[in-house]
């Protein structure tokens, strides 16, 4: 048994999780309005941010859970990758916290949590368990066999596919994040409408970059002729884009699960909250007799509940941390 406190800044969300014996008891979650003008997030503005914001988030998680701070048993936060400078605001602030607690701190790695959500709530996933890793920085096939042992057996070359998403909108005119906005025009479109070339997934890897190139010669093309070209085919070109990445990512997904001979699969990031993503998945699944799992909408994007959930495995493993350990901006190697 043991009581968390989890932070997570590794981008534009200030979250923090309380987690008690293997259960979340809050995970309050403030996102950062001020990007959604820039259409992305300015790192800058995100460092500031989170240091308006954790305060207060920390102080709602803890209320929200009827957790006493001195019940805390571990600080946990996200160590990268992410934007630096929003690390390391999550970071001072755990370290500031455990310090005065004299309690231990707790490093996570922001993707290791991504994937595992998954074992946040009910039904838990089997090992191998063959995970879809999408979000807006990353996207990445990820074969798991325990909580100790997984490896990346394909990636994106090049942009994530959330980073595809938030591209395409911002040619379109729509704020940021574009994922959900393509995702909610593209529910009234036709999807074969325009047809968009991706290219042969080489092995399990990715990539998008030449999508975005596609559709902005598509869109120069067609706004020379008709300049409310983008308002009357909204919907359409949203649903064929979206419907181009999604199954560009279930076909390589299914390739891998079956050539690493996997029956229990499932999606994790930013992206599994696309309504085509988590339909598609279900419906092959079904048709293959194989498990998909998909995590509660609220721990598919950035969150502190999932930074809590590993940071729950390694205090149990006595895996702590030494405070003089650091962020980091990309990723380990695997
Ligand atoms: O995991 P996440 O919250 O942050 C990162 O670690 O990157 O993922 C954010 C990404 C953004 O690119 C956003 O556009 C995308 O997830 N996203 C979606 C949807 N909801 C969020 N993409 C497609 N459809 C959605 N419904
Ligand atoms: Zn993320």
């Amino acid at each position: 048994m043991c009581t968390i406190l989890a932070i997570e800044t590794s981008c534009d969300d200030t979250s923090c999780a309380i987690l008690q014996s293997g259960r979340i008891l809050s995970n309050v979650i403030s996102s950062q309005e001020i990007h959604k003008k820039y259409g992305g997030v300015v790192p800058e503005l995100a460092s500031r941010a989170h240091q308006n914001y954790i305060n207060d988030v920390v102080h709602k998680a803890l209320s929200y859970s009827d957790v006493k701070i001195t019940d805390i048993d571990a600080v946990a936060y996200t160590q990268g990758p992410g934007l630096l400078g929003s690390l390391i605001v999550g970071s001072s602030f755990a370290k500031g916290l455990a310090l005065s607690l004299n309690k231990p701190i707790i490093t996570v790695n922001h993707l290791d949590a991504h994937i595992f959500s998954h074992f946040i709530e009910e039904p838990f996933p089997a090992f191998p368990f063959l995970c879809l890793l999408v979000s807006g920085g990353h996207t990445e096939n990820v074969l798991i066999n325990s909580f100790t042992e997984y490896k990346v057996i394909g990636k994106t070359k090049d942009d994530a596919a959330g980073e595809a998403f938030d591209k395409a909108a911002k040619m379109l005119g729509l704020s940021y994040p574009g994922g959900p906005l393509i995702d909610k025009f593209a529910k009234n479109g036709n999807e074969n409408a325009i047809e968009f070339n991706m290219p042969k997934p080489d092995e399990f890897n990715y990539s998008f970059s030449g999508l975005k190139t596609q559709l902005l010669y598509f869109l120069q093309k067609h706004l020379k002729e008709n300049n409310s070209f983008i308002e009357e085919n909204l919907a359409d070109i949203c649903a064929s884009y979206q419907f181009t990445i999604i199954n560009y990512l279930i076909k390589n997904l299914f390739k891998a699960a079956k050539e690493y001979k996997v029956k229990n699969i499932g999606i994790a990031g930013g992206v599994a909250a696309n309504s085509l993503l988590r339909e598609m998945i279900s419906e092959k699944s079904n048709k293959l007799g194989m498990n998909y799992y998909i995590p509660k909408f609220e721990y598919c994007t950035d969150n502190a509940a999932m930074i809590a959930k590993v940071a729950e495995i390694k205090y149990l493993n006595k895996e702590f941390s030494n405070f003089s350990e650091v962020p980091y901006s990309r990723n380990k190697v695997y």
